[in-house]
């Protein structure tokens, strides 16, 4: 039985997109349907399809007691609506339905696990959330919340653990049939740590260890954790909150982390070994996995983080996108990502310009666009000099630009987008230490519309930023201090 709240949502939102003009939103990236999205919930294939749910307040662009919308593709590129498929409707999750995942029932039916919050009022004004694990069951279109609902709550944590920080349940079946899930959590410390409970038919569940705690080594509090086997070693993805930097690789605030290891299955142990931050550009938190049917193991963040949130259109009746789907693997310990392939079905009006030799500032024959793929090979052309500094501009006009520099002596990509139009004092530039040889680099550019990821040297880095400058800007210029030879491919992905 559907609730008159999610009835009013569903209604809502398939009015309300009928106002949002295709050209203004991102062409190829999952944007909310109309208001407000945030994490990826729930990403999973699931009859003959990819889904993905995501955090959602369909009744304005800004952050508000959270639903799940939801949609659905076959080549996790071209997305299609469909109806919200959790609404904060019941009385574990009234003040809302926070991050979670799914995963098909041997039964054919498709199991949501997501956090309920509910705000418990003091008598002297103040309030208490409760956070709880709770389950509801559906077809892939409509769900039901479980009737035993929450599955998991404060009795369930180990001695110490905040009632309030205890979320983003990711589930998943092991070989024998029986199902884990971790959860993030905050113990007594103030910091973070993830929580694995067991169970045998993924409707009771019970605490069974801390699966690695955090230490106060990466942040404060976990949020939305991952966790899975890669080319033979064991993956922890979790976004911390309130991080110091180190060095180049993790920066202020909210961030990303990802910890490889090796994990023993009989007993449950990780044994953690190294530790990088996911991508390293402005706007990218809270990422999910999903294994294709092909083997794939394929991860979504959402292209946004909480910091960086007022730099935004506000005209626009959506706030919010995901990250492109990149496929992950593990080379030489750290973790690689790249465009999914089925992004080669896109790219049309291939441009190429080889063994570019410059200096100064040059603009190269049918290269621009805001929707494009751009496959950068840098190298200085006089191998006797390394050139100072070597930079690609794009989403430009006279007077904006977003732009990708490489300083080779320093090792050093920066992403720059303080000229892209943003009246706001927030974050508008990243730096990030990168693997080069005698100025030597590879780059390659995704943009569409309100985006620009960037993969350096084959997806062994990520940074990913948005910038809302006016499609009009659509340049694409080559800066060179020094003298650089280069490798430009070119594709619209249309
Ligand atoms: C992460 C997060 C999650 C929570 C959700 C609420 O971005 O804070 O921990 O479930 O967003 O919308």
């Amino acid at each position: 039985m559907t609730s008159q709240t999610l009835r009013e949502a569903r209604k809502y939102e398939e009015a309300s997109e009928k106002m949002i003009k295709k050209e203004n939103r991102p062409a190829f990236h999952l944007s909310a349907r109309t208001g407000w999205l945030n994490d990826p919930n729930g990403f999973s294939y699931y009859q003959g399809q990819y889904h993905m749910f995501y955090q959602y307040h369909p009744y304005n662009s800004y952050w508000g007691p959270m639903h799940w919308g939801h949609a659905v593709s076959s080549d996790l590129l071209h997305w299609t609506y469909l109806p919200a498929a959790l609404a904060p409707d019941d009385v574990h999750d009234r003040d809302g339905c926070f991050s979670g995942s799914a995963i098909e029932l041997p039964d054919g039916r498709q199991l949501l696990m997501y956090t309920g919050v509910l705000k418990m009022p003091h008598e002297n004004g103040g309030v208490t959330e409760l956070q709880t694990q709770c389950l509801a069951i559906g077809d892939g279109l409509d769900y039901e919340k479980y009737p035993q609902n929450p599955v998991l709550d404060a009795k369930d944590l180990p001695e110490g653990s905040s009632r309030q920080d205890f979320r983003d349940p990711k589930i998943w079946r092991k070989a024998d049939g029986s199902y884990r899930c971790i959860v993030g959590s905050r113990p007594a410390d103030g910091s973070g740590q993830i929580l694995l409970f067991a169970s045998q038919d993924a409707l009771h569940w019970e605490f069974e260890k801390i699966l690695i705690s955090n230490r106060d080594r990466f942040g404060k509090m976990w949020e939305c954790p991952d966790f899975f086997e890669l080319d033979g070693r064991w993956v922890l993805l979790t976004s911390p909150q309130d991080m110091l930097p180190k060095g180049f690789e993790y920066h202020n605030g909210n961030g990303t982390l990802c910890l490889i290891g090796d994990f023993d299955e009989e007993t449950d142990t990780f044994t953690e070994k190294q530790d990088q931050a996911i991508d390293y550009g402005i706007d990218f938190y809270a990422p999910q996995t999903v294994l294709a049917p092909d083997g794939r193991r394929i991860m979504i963040g959402w292209m946004q983080n909480w910091d960086t949130c007022s730099l935004r259109m506000p005209e626009q009746p959506w706030y919010g996108q995901m990250s492109i789907p990149r496929e992950l693997s593990i080379k030489n310990g750290r973790l690689f990502q790249q465009p999914i392939r089925e992004l080669e079905n896109m790219r049309q009006n291939k441009v190429v310009h080889e063994n570019v030799s410059f200096s100064g500032i040059i603009r190269l024959e049918g290269v621009k666009g805001r929707r494009a793929d751009l496959e950068l090979v840098i190298r200085p052309a006089d191998g006797e000099h390394i050139y100072q500094k070597f930079a690609v501009r794009f989403a430009q006009d006279k007077e904006y630009q977003t732009s990708i520099s490489f300083r080779p002596y320093e090792s050093i990509v920066k992403i720059d987008r303080k000229f892209s139009g943003s009246r706001k004092a927030i974050i508008h530039q990243r730096r990030c230490l990168v693997n080069s040889k005698n100025g030597q680099i590879k780059l390659r550019l995704i943009l569409d519309r309100f985006s620009a990821e960037i993969f350096i040297n084959d997806g062994e880095q990520v940074m990913t930023a948005t910038m809302y400058t006016d499609q009009t800007a659509d340049g694409i210029s080559f800066l060179a201090d020094g003298s650089v030879n280069m490798d430009v491919v070119k594709y619209d992905l249309v």
